[in-house]
């Protein structure tokens, strides 16, 4: 089968934008990114072929409109628990990033989606916003979720901190602890099938280790500590700085989404 069918016109499009010629979809019979090296996370289980192009939106598997459209996505009532969650951490200060905080910046997405993304904090414009990766970092990240046929309706998006460090800096060890709880119970109450953690310092917190993306992506990693499997690729800021890094991680994504596609086949889409 072509990749031509195997992918729509409006993803094409999207694969150009995002890097004419790194961003090219691999073809079927590709070995699985990973499948080589090592199982520290436990074998993968989607090593089928990549089915035929369809629409893997699949953000909303308890509800009946599960396969919404890109273009005007329905968006799910919050459950309260998730309100209530949302409410206090407006008003945490248990560590020393809200003193420089416009907003807290919760998170935004479906509440039922099978797929979140998880970030390291917000930067300016995300504090301003009150929305996470909403600048530059931001629109790569929509269209790498466009590529997928996602959108930042039909997944959840969210950080290890919910407050802006200064500067930009990285949050320190002691601000991701007092913060992680929080993104914990978001994983708890949305209980997507799966977590893309975008760069070093998601997948560090999310998988209490110390070791470099490049060491944890392409593979999945089933951490005794969160129920769904976290799969490691690169932070969209540092692919708009190392550009040349950009087919690894659509590698990375292609294989998020045929994992997706097993996790939905098994657990029922
Ligand atoms: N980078 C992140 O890690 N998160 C955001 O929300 C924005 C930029
Ligand atoms: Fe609270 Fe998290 Fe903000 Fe720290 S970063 S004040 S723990 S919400």
């Amino acid at each position: 089968m072509g990749q031509d069918t195997r992918f729509s016109r409006a993803q094409r499009d999207l694969l150009d934008l995002m890097d004419t010629t790194v961003w090219m979809p691999r073809t079927a019979d590709d070995p699985p990114v990973g499948a080589a090296s090592g199982s520290e996370g436990g074998p993968s289980s989607a090593t089928a072929e990549r089915p035929p192009a369809r629409d893997l939106a699949a953000g909303r598997r308890r509800q009946d409109d599960s396969r919404a459209s890109n273009s005007t996505p329905p968006v799910a009532a919050a459950p309260p628990e998730l309100e209530a969650l949302r409410t206090r951490v407006a008003a945490c200060t248990a560590c020393a990033l809200h003193s420089g905080r416009r907003q807290t910046v919760f998170g935004v997405g479906n509440p039922r989606a099978d797929w979140m993304f998880v970030g390291e904090g917000p930067g300016e414009e995300e504090d301003r916003r009150g929305e996470p990766f909403v600048g530059r970092a931001g629109k790569l990240l929509d269209a790498m979720l466009r590529a997928m046929n996602l959108d930042r309706n039909t997944v959840y998006i969210a950080n290890i901190v919910k407050c802006r460090p200064p500067n930009n800096r990285n949050p320190g060890l002691d601000e991701a602890a007092a913060c992680i709880p929080y993104l914990k119970r978001q994983i708890e109450l949305i209980a997507p099938r799966l977590i893309v953690a975008l760069g070093a310092v998601a997948a560090q917190r999310l998988l209490e280790t110390d070791r470099p993306v490049g060491a944890m992506r392409g593979k999945l990693h089933y951490a005794a500590h969160l129920e769904p499997p976290v799969l490691v690729t690169y932070h969209p800021a540092y692919l708009l700085r190392s550009p040349g890094q950009k087919g690894k991680a659509w590698e990375d994504l292609q294989l998020a989404m045929r994992e997706m596609d097993a996790l939905q086949e098994a657990g029922g889409a």
